[in-house]
């Protein structure tokens, strides 16, 4: 698969989820990384990867600027 731009995912608080769903006809959880406050994952979309979803506090840099994710209060 053509390469794609890495997006970089900074956890704000302990226990940020970063979930990785499939791609095709399903779409899935197939991975879950769990970080804590400070803790940083740079990550692809792949063959395998088609969305991701941030669970928690983060803040998420992509090509069109950063998005920052809440947690729940
Ligand atoms: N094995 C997965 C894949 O190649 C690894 C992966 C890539 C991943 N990007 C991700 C896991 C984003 C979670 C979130 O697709």
């Amino acid at each position: 698969m053509a390469q794609t731009d890495y997006i970089v995912i900074k956890a704000k608080e302990d226990g940020v989820n970063v979930i990785g769903l499939t791609r095709g006809n399903d779409t899935k959880f197939h991975h879950t990384e769990k970080l804590d406050r400070g803790e940083v994952m740079i990550a692809q979309f792949t063959e395998h990867t088609s969305a991701m979803k941030i669970r928690g506090k983060a803040d998420v840099h992509i090509a069109s600027g950063i998005v920052t994710s809440e947690g729940k209060e």
